[in-house]
């Protein structure tokens, strides 16, 4: 325990495994959102099966440590790595040919981090927490909430640019947690490469389709 604390390598393993678990998460979202262009009363049902209810807070709980240990190990290992680098920051970063998203993972997070407590207020605040607490602002139909949000092209805008903050940080990240975890070496760097994009990618158009979606219909209407 003492080790995963304090070595370097101990903290990396931490960002890589919630990493890894947050990825997972967002796989699980995109799958769920996407049902909701196929049907509004399938997605109802499940918004019902995992919203309101004491599990899911539970589950949302479990969600939101995952997420607390990965900021904060990111925080602090962005600060160690700025103290070691020092005074040569700017020399070796133009030295070394590391990718932009690399560089930024930090900034990236905090994009996210900003787009994270807009969508919970659009969103979490009132399919879970407002309904549980019985709050005049609480929402049992998801669908609704969704397709009106996103008839707004503006927030559909919002979305997208903070889906591209988030393919930026996931291949990168990805690539990142695969390292840590052991898959290294000459023959697997560009595979990992490969597979992070893919991932990050799939991720992102996968989430793109529901405000692109409702605002083209909404446009329509
Ligand atoms: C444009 C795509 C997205 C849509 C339409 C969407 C929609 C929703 C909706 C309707 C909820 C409330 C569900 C409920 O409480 O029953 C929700 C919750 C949530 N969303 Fe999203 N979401 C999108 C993208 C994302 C992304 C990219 C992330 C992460 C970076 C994210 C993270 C979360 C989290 C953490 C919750 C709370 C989960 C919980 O209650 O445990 N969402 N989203």
């Amino acid at each position: 325990m003492y080790w995963l604390l304090n070595s370097s390598i101990g903290r990396k393993l931490i960002m890589s495994i919630t990493g890894v678990c947050l990825v997972l998460f967002l796989l699980f979202h995109m799958s769920m959102n996407l049902v909701l262009v196929f049907s509004a009363e399938a997605y109802d049902m499940i918004c019902e099966f995992l919203g309101a209810n004491w599990y899911a807070v539970v589950a949302t709980l479990g969600l939101a440590g995952l997420a607390v240990l990965h900021i904060a190990y990111g925080t602090w290992l962005t600060l160690q790595n700025k103290q070691a680098r020092g005074a040569d920051k700017y020399a070796s970063s133009n030295k070394t040919k590391t990718e932009w998203a690399a560089k930024n993972m930090y900034v990236l997070g905090l994009i996210i981090c900003l787009g994270l407590v807009i969508h919970l207020w659009n969103f979490w605040y009132k399919m879970q927490f407002a309904e549980l607490l019985h709050l005049p602002d609480a929402v049992s139909e998801g669908s609704g909430l969704v397709i009106a949000l996103f008839s707004c092209p503006a927030y559909s805008v919002i979305y997208l640019a903070w889906l591209a903050a988030i393919w930026f940080h996931l291949t990168h990240g990805i690539w990142s947690a695969f390292q840590t975890l052991g898959l290294n070496g000459r023959t697997w760097y560009p595979r990992l490469k490969i597979i992070s994009n893919i991932v990050a990618t799939i991720i992102m158009i996968g989430f793109a389709v529901v405000p692109v979606w409702f605002t083209i219909i909404g446009l329509f209407n």
